[in-house]
């Protein structure tokens, strides 16, 4: 993979466990999730009618939109047990202690890390 679409977003030590953080990078914003160690990174706009997600409360994996409620799940991007809206998820790597999003490359289905404690 050309390395000119890996974007530095933060150093991994910025983002302990249960921590998230948000990132402007390229024009865009980006917020980060560290859940039980597995770094997630999602587009700060949601699907239904753009509001930031920043805030937005989390349940396990699913993080809950704070404008009207639409839940998603961070590892995928979806809508738990239902189609309709997905957010834009990035890839996100450790390279020498930073975090590096490729955002050039919005993944729908990105690896699945480990399991994460909420069930839809
Ligand atoms: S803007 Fe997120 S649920 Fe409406």
């Amino acid at each position: 993979m050309d390395s000119s679409d890996q974007i530095a977003v933060g150093a991994v030590d910025e983002l302990a466990p249960g921590q998230r953080k948000l990132a402007f990078v390229d024009g865009r914003s980006i917020v980060l999730f560290n859940i039980d160690g597995t770094i997630h990174a999602i587009d700060n706009a949601c699907p239904h009618n753009g509001a930031s997600l920043a805030s937005g409360q989390l349940e396990g994996c699913v993080l809950r939109c704070p404008a009207h409620g639409l839940r998603f799940d961070l590892r995928t991007g979806r809508m738990p047990g239902a189609g309709g809206l997905s957010l834009t998820t990035f890839p996100v790597r450790v390279i020498d202690g930073k975090l590096v999003a490729s955002l050039e490359d919005p993944a729908t289905s990105p690896a699945q890390g480990p399991a994460c404690n909420a069930e839809a």
